[in-house]
């Protein structure tokens, strides 16, 4: 599990996160919701070492990720899939698959093979450049290629961006199913809050850089207030 405690990170005079806490349970899916700005990309950033907070606290099963690397992070078994998906287009489908595993140093056929049994799609495709591919299939490949770490922790950056509505709601289904059969702790940005409300057992709700609302996902989608004001789900 996660656990984050009174983390605060600055950009010079710009505070993105303020004393934020939460936990992310092992084998629960954990949203993180917000509009623009809220600081959801500044959380997953820091907790996968890329940002350095300026007070509080990261915690993977009681060891603390202050001040490690991102690399060793990632080796701690933290996969971060970022905003945008972070694919290379000029590489294949296989050669993106094989980037993950040569980082993790994990045995690469079967590493592959569980992916293509996973997102069949991407077997079909494995020649192809990776610029090809639809958005919902580049994200299918960025999540094969942090999953073929075989990470414990998988952070998702906004995975339903500019997908369209059956796409994401396939997305979202294996992003649940993985969870599950894997047991993994996944926190789930996302500003599509509906969507990733749909499949989440836990909800954090960041305005400003600071948690409004930290609940059970079904009692963060039945609040009118939060709905209204801070996820923009207005009926
Ligand atoms: N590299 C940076 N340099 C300066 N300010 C930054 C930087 N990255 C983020 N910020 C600021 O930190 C705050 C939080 O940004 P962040 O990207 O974490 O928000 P977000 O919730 O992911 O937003 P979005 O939904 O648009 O992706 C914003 O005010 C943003 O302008
Ligand atoms: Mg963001």
């Amino acid at each position: 599990m996660i656990v984050v405690e009174g983390l605060s990170v600055s950009f010079g005079a710009v505070q993105a996160l303020r004393d934020v806490s939460f936990e992310a349970q092992t084998g629960k899916i954990t949203a993180v919701l917000g509009s623009n700005g809220a600081g959801k990309t500044t959380l997953l950033r820091t907790i996968s070492g890329l940002k350095e907070p300026a007070s509080g606290s990261v915690m993977l099963n009681e060891r603390s990720l202050l001040h490690v690397k991102p690399e060793n992070i990632a080796r701690l078994g933290v996969g971060h899939v970022p905003e945008g998906r972070g694919v290379i287009g000029e590489f294949t489908v296989e050669e993106n698959l094989r980037l993950g595993a040569m980082m993790a140093k994990v045995n690469l056929s079967a590493g592959l093979e569980e992916q293509y049994e996973r997102f069949p799609v991407l077997g079909e495709r494995r020649k192809q450049h990776a610029a090809k591919l639809s958005g919902g299939e580049r994200q299918m490949l960025a999540m094969a290629r942090a999953l073929i770490a075989q990470p414990s922790v998988l952070l998702l950056d906004e995975p339903s961006l500019g997908l369209a509505p059956l796409v994401t709601s396939q997305l979202m289904h294996s992003i649940h199913d993985l969870c599950a059969t894997k047991n993994l702790t996944v926190i789930l940005v996302e500003q599509n809050a509906s969507t990733a409300l749909r499949i989440s057992d836990h909800a954090v709700v960041l305005h400003l850089g600071s948690v409004v609302a930290n609940d059970v996902a079904s009692k963060i989608a039945a609040d009118e207030d939060l709905r209204r004001y801070y996820l923009g789900m207005v009926e």
